[in-house]
């Protein structure tokens, strides 16, 4: 598999905005500023919003979680086939605010078979809540990519981006900002994990982002220093000027 090609910048909404008017007011303020030689840009919005922000921009549309299952009685869920059928390409698995509500490694390794069974790109997301001096926080991550993969085949290696979000950088309420430092130590931890499993060759295709209060300052540092091929962007890209401006320092690196 060929290295990173082109830099990717995920943003995710969440559960934001409150009405579809002002989630495509926002899609296509960022699309429509986003630079000619620009990364990958991509919005996991909240699924009500699929259809509509599809059709307002070009830009592709992840879900931001998937069902386990495909169809089936499964009150409240949603299918990656219906989200696949509004016109997402991607899907986010495994964010620490769903793992927070209850998915366990198991549900999250299901969810990535599904993805792989309906040939979905997804964005796995990997992070520690905790840091301690002894590491075990490595562990942990490498844990949850052990669990997530277990089912992946070298030839879906095409398929699998992986988000690095250490989980108390993460929102509002995070307690730091993470270094750059920290974030290539993870990084390189993930790389090692994925060479040991599928061979370094094999891998070096796969993106891995850094996601946790990501700034226009603080951008471009996280791409040049911290071993990361893209960012997955939660607060900062709902106000389109502070998006298009994390966009353009990652065009810069
Ligand atoms: P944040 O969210 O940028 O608001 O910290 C990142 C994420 O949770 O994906």
């Amino acid at each position: 598999m060929k290295k990173v090609k082109q830099a990717i910048v995920v943003g995710n909404w969440k559960m934001n905005p409150r009405t579809l008017a002002e989630a495509i007011d926002c899609a296509k303020k960022i699309a429509r500023n986003i630079p000619k030689k620009s990364p990958k840009v991509i919005l996991a919005v909240p699924a009500p919003f699929i259809k509509d922000i599809h059709k307002a921009v070009k830009l592709p549309i992840a879900m931001q979680r998937i069902s386990t299952e495909e169809e089936g009685a499964y009150t409240g869920d949603v299918s990656a086939p219906q989200g696949m059928s509004a016109g997402a390409t991607y899907t986010l698995i495994g964010h620490s605010e769903d793992r927070a509500r209850g998915a366990t490694h198991d549900i999250v390794s299901k969810q990535v078979e599904t993805a792989l069974t309906l040939k979905l790109p997804f964005i796995l997301c990997v992070g520690e809540s905790a840091r301690d001096k002894d590491g075990t926080y490595l562990e942990t991550v490498n844990e949850q990519l052990h669990s997530a993969l277990k089912k992946l085949a070298p030839r879906h290696l095409s398929l699998l981006t992986i988000a690095y979000e250490p989980v108390w950088a993460i929102g509002k309420d995070a307690t730091k900002v993470a270094t750059s430092a920290e974030c290539l130590e993870v990084v390189i931890s993930i790389r090692r994990f994925l060479s040991d499993v599928f061979g370094a060759k094999k891998t070096e295709g796969v993106a891995i982002l850094y996601g946790g209060s990501v700034s226009p300052e603080t951008a471009k540092m996280f791409v040049k220093e911290g071993g990361v091929q893209g960012l997955l962007v939660g607060r900062e890209s709902l106000k389109p000027k502070h998006f298009v401006h994390i966009i353009n320092e990652v065009a810069q690196v």
